[in-house]
């Protein structure tokens, strides 16, 4: 395993772009005279406000919603808690030790996730030219990059090999021929067909090469053509619910290592693609840990420690999902009867309402189509009251921006806010702006405990790549002001702020 694993190693290949800043967003912020602390820092050109440790994702988010509506702002909006990032690769590194995580871009390209993975050592997974452009442009090694799309452009081909990407999958001849051709340098990965078929999204319609007999016909053909192949991949699905088609997936890995060495392959890498859950209880009962259970224990019989396998994975929810926090203000209402609702007939008598928010299904929400989530809304601010049933519209003209067809919530007026919280995966990625809505502004909270960790590793890996150790992060006391700072910063204050 390598040492990049742990939250406090760092990766002495990476290194970081230094990006231009500007505190025009938080010059919205009541300007402030006195600090002790410094109160921002800039974590590749994003600006993260240093919040203190009893600070979540939800008071930052109230106090942010509170500052909008006395401005008369009613704009919808992330909270980015990096904090969360840092405890999630925590969980990674603690439960699956020897598992190098390489980040699934397509998840959530927002420059701060990924800044902040990079940091920690994580690699990426990247399926196309932008996403390679986008993590090397972070200055990241182009070694730590796995070009994990089985079917690539040729141009896109052309430009991993003009940008020294390496690593790439496949799992079809056709692409075997197009890869010899445009990048021979190329180290390739085979992709099976591993499935749990109980995943929220299966993928493996679309990719893998059968493992019995298929795989290894692609692994001679690749010796003939005298394509290297260093190992073997799959994905059992996003949102796994059966571990087993890890086990599984690993025991095939294991098979066809030994084929592949038989044609002369140097295999090391076994790749266990994603399917991790982006939060608890996100894939029903499994939990994260009981899928690294089963992961480790098929790795200890068939990849035991010490041998020179290398074993990586390419999350995407995992750590995605739980960092984003999102805020959505209700922009209309109607009064309705129940039974436009519930479509029960027989609730013709009961009062019931449908509210616009602004953020649907061609923003944010796309995952309900895209990713098959149900999200769940609440008021920002718990309302008294009793529940009616509800509806929540977006905000387009279209009647397909549904985003709840049916709840039970407290009555709200126009104004209010609303909270879905682990909103990071397959969310913006995706999102359009769609009838001229933009996408949510993003906010950012980091502690200052976790700030000074983040220096550190910059610190220490810039000095390994012998750049400037203060590139791609600094702080600022700028005398913007700040909203933690109407936040209380003891357990004992924020029960008297909210009870
Ligand atoms: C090749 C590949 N790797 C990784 C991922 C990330 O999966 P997840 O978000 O379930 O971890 C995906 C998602 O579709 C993928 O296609």
């Amino acid at each position: 395993m390598s040492n990049l694993m742990g939250l406090y190693t760092f990766s002495p290949n990476s290194t970081s772009a230094v990006a231009s800043s500007s505190f025009e967003d938080t010059a919205l912020f009541a300007p402030r005279t006195h600090h002790m602390h410094k109160k921002h820092m800039i974590l590749g050109d994003q600006d993260v406000e240093i919040v203190s440790n009893e600070i979540s994702s939800l008071n930052y988010a109230t106090a942010m919603a509170d500052k909008l509506t006395k401005e008369s702002r009613d704009e919808p909006f992330f909270v980015v808690d990096v904090s969360q990032i840092l405890r999630r690769h925590k969980v990674w590194t603690t439960a699956l030790p020897r598992i190098h995580p390489y980040y699934a871009v397509k998840c959530n390209n927002h420059r701060l996730l990924l800044n902040v993975l990079a940091t920690l050592g994580c690699n990426f997974d990247c399926a196309s030219k932008g996403e390679i452009e986008a993590v090397l442009d972070m200055g990241v090694a182009p070694e730590r990059i796995i070009y994990a799309n089985p079917c690539k452009t040729a141009s896109y081909i052309r430009h991993a090999s003009a940008r020294r990407v390496k690593t790439m999958t496949f799992d079809n001849e056709q692409e075997l021929y197009k890869i010899k051709n445009l990048h021979p340098e190329a180290e390739l990965v085979l992709r099976i067909a591993v499935s749990d078929p109980t995943a929220v999204c299966p993928l493996n319609l679309k990719f893998g090469a059968e493992p019995e007999t298929a795989a290894p016909a692609l692994l001679k053909l690749a010796a003939v053509l005298d394509v290297k192949v260093v190992g073997i991949s799959f994905h059992v699905g996003s949102g796994c619910r059966d571990p087993t088609a890890f086990a599984i997936g690993i025991a095939y890995a294991h098979k066809l290592f030994e084929k592949g060495k038989e044609f002369g392959h140097p295999m090391r890498i076994v790749d266990l693609g994603g399917g991790f859950p982006g939060y608890a209880g996100a894939t029903g009962h499994v939990t994260f840990e009981q899928m690294a259970d089963v992961i480790n224990a098929a790795l200890n019989i068939h990849f035991p420690e010490g041998c020179d396998a290398q074993i990586i994975a390419e999350p995407g929810r995992f750590y995605a999902a739980s960092a984003f926090t999102l805020c959505c203000t209700v922009i209309g209402k109607t009064n309705v009867t129940a039974d436009r609702v519930t479509k029960e007939e027989n609730m013709k008598d009961q009062p019931a309402f449908m509210y616009y928010i602004n953020d649907g299904v061609y923003g944010s929400f796309n995952c309900i189509l895209y990713d098959h989530v149900q999200p769940v809304g609440r008021p920002l601010k718990p309302k008294d009251g009793p529940n009616y049933w509800t509806a929540l519209w977006g905000p387009t003209c279209d009647s397909l921006d549904l985003v709840q067809a049916q709840c039970q919530l407290p009555q709200l007026t126009e104004g209010d806010w609303l909270v879905f919280e682990n909103m990071g995966a397959y969310t913006f990625a995706a999102g359009s702006e769609f009838n001229g809505f933009p996408r949510p502004e993003i906010r950012c909270i980091v502690t200052r405990s976790d700030s000074t960790l983040l220096h550190m590793l910059r610190a220490k890996m810039m000095a390994g790549n012998g750049a400037d150790s203060s590139s791609g992060i600094s702080e600022s006391e700028d005398d913007a002001g700040s909203v933690a700072e109407s936040l209380p910063n003891s357990d004992q204050e924020m029960s008297e702020m909210f009870f």
